[in-house]
């Protein structure tokens, strides 16, 4: 089994950025983490990051014969991207949206996700565990293909 774990805006700054939201640990921390969680479910990684909205797109479109199924952290564009949502309509393996942060309960302009009607599980607030429970869902419930 293939995922693809997919970051998109300033995920790449964890670390430094927000560390009271965020924490303190780094980006290259996250990579290490999942990349540990491969042998814990016998599943293949492919991590990526970009800052760019076209390149998360293309990289959904890219992932779509190749993964049986998608981690998308989204940051921001989560909150208004309909291309972003499109994208994920556009493609017939599962998404599944995480957040480190507990987006209900920060600025009201988070509380809006307009990707998460495309995804088949909204995952948010558990930190670098939400890309673990992500995993284990797209594995347990059957979703992957
Ligand atoms: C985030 C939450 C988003 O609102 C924010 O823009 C991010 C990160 C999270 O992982 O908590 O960049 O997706």
């Amino acid at each position: 089994m293939n995922i693809l774990i997919l970051n998109g805006p300033n995920l790449n700054m964890i670390g430094k950025r927000e560390p009271e939201i965020y924490g303190t640990k780094t980006y290259e921390d996250l990579e290490s983490y999942l990349k540990s969680l491969e042998s814990v479910f016998n599943v293949t990684l492919d991590i990526k990051q970009s800052n760019l909205e076209g390149i998360l797109i293309d990289l959904l479109h890219y992932g779509n014969d190749r993964f049986d199924g998608v981690i998308l952290n989204a940051g921001a564009f989560t909150h208004y991207s309909y291309a972003l949502y499109d994208a994920i309509k556009s493609i017939q393996i599962p998404v599944v949206e995480v957040h480190l942060s507990d987006i209900n309960n920060r600025e009201d302009f988070r509380k809006v996700s307009v990707i998460r009607a495309a995804c088949v599980k909204s995952i948010m607030g558990l930190g670098f565990d939400g890309y673990k429970q992500g995993i284990k869902y797209l594995i347990e419930e059957g979703v992957l293909k």
